[in-house]
C-alpha cells in the first residue's frame, strides 16, 4: 500500500486531540483550542531548530546558523502574527468558558520553559509551576545545559573574542548576563567582518521577534481578562509585563549604539 498523506501525517489523530471543556461547546473554544495546539507544535520545532543552532555555533558553521536563525526569526514572526486571529475572539466569548479551564494555564506549557531556558533566560523558580512529568523533566535538562548564549561564546571565541573566564565558570543554571569584554569583541567584528554581522543581525531579529511575542501577548491577556488574576494563580498581566523587554542576547543590544 502506498504511504498516504494521511498516514504520513497521522492526521485522523492529530484531528481527534481537541476536546472541548464546556458542554455544550462554546463555539470559540475549538478556536483556543487550537490556537494553543499549533504554538505547541511550532515550539517543538523551534526547539529543534535551537538544538541545531547551539552545535553550528560551537563548530564555527557559520552559514548553518545563520541559515537556522533565518527559519527561527520566521517561525517568530508566525507564533506572533497568529495572536490576531486569537483577538478575534471578545471578552465575551472568552469568559463564556473561562472557568472550565480551571488552573490550566500557558503557565503550564513546559515547551515555552524549554524555549525560555534553552535561550538562557533561566528562570529556575518557574519549574516547580510545572505538573511533575515528562514536560518538566524536558525543562528541568534544559535548565542545566549550556544556553544558545554559551555556545554563541564558542563562536566568539573562535573568532577571536576572549570571553572572560568568571563568564565562562558561571553555573549554566543561572540566566545569562551582559558582559563589557564581549561587547567589545563583538563590536570589533561588526567592524572588521560583514558576514559575521549578517548572524548577528538575524540573531537581533529573532530576539526582536521573541520581545514582541510577550508584549503582545500581555496584550493579548489585557483586552481579554483585563486585570482578572490569571487561571495559573498569577496577578495577570502585573505578573506577564515583568518579563517585557528582556532580550535574549543581551551584548548584540548593549552596542547598537556603537555602530
Ligand atoms: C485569551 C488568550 C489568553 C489569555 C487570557 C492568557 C492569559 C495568560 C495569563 C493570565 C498568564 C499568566 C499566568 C497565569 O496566571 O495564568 C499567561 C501566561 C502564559 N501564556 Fe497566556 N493567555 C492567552 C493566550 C495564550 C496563547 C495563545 C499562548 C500560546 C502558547 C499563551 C502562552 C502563555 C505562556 C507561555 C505563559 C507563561 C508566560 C511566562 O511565564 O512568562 N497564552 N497567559
Amino acid at each position: 500500500m502506498p504511504l498516504t498523506y494521511s498516514d504520513y501525517l497521522r492526521i485522523p489523530d492529530l484531528l481527534s486531540l481537541q476536546h472541548a471543556q464546556s458542554q455544550p461547546a462554546e463555539h470559540d473554544e475549538l478556536l483556543f483550542i487550537i490556537i494553543h495546539q499549533t504554538y505547541e507544535l511550532w515550539f517543538k520545532l523551534m526547539l529543534h531548530e535551537l538544538d541545531k543552532v547551539k552545535g553550528d555555533l560551537t563548530r564555527g558553521d557559520l552559514y548553518g546558523a545563520i541559515a537556522t536563525f533565518q527559519r527561527c526569526r520566521t517561525i517568530m514572526k508566525t507564533l506572533v502574527g497568529q495572536l490576531d486571529i486569537l483577538e478575534t475572539m471578545t471578552p465575551m466569548n472568552f469568559t463564556s468558558f473561562r472557568a472550565r479551564l480551571d488552573t490550566s494555564s500557558g503557565f503550564q506549557s513546559a515547551q515555552f520553559r524549554e524555549f525560555e531556558f534553552t535561550l538562557g533566560y533561566k528562570r529556575g523558580a518557574m519549574l516547580p509551576m510545572l505538573p511533575a512529568g515528562p514536560g518538566r523533566d524536558a525543562a528541568e535538562h534544559r535548565l542545566r545545559a549550556r544556553s544558545v548564549v554559551d555556545h554563541f561564546y564558542d563562536f566568539l571565541e573562535r573568532h577571536g573574542v576572549a570571553i572572560p573566564a568568571p563568564l565562562r565558570a558561571r553555573a549554566v543554571t543561572e540566566p545569562s548576563i551582559a558582559d563589557a569584554d564581549v561587547q567589545d569583541g563583538l563590536f570589533a567584528l561588526y567592524k572588521s567582518r560583514p558576514d559575521l554581522a549578517i548572524l548577528f543581525e538575524l540573531m537581533t531579529d529573532f530576539d526582536e521577534g521573541q520581545q514582541e511575542w510577550r508584549y503582545r501577548h500581555v496584550k493579548v491577556v489585557e483586552r481579554t481578562i483585563g486585570s482578572k488574576r490569571g487561571t495559573g494563580g498569577s496577578l495577570g498581566v502585573e505578573f506577564l509585563k515583568k518579563s517585557l523587554f528582556q532580550p535574549a542576547f543581551h551584548d548584540l543590544w548593549a552596542i547598537r549604539h556603537r555602530l
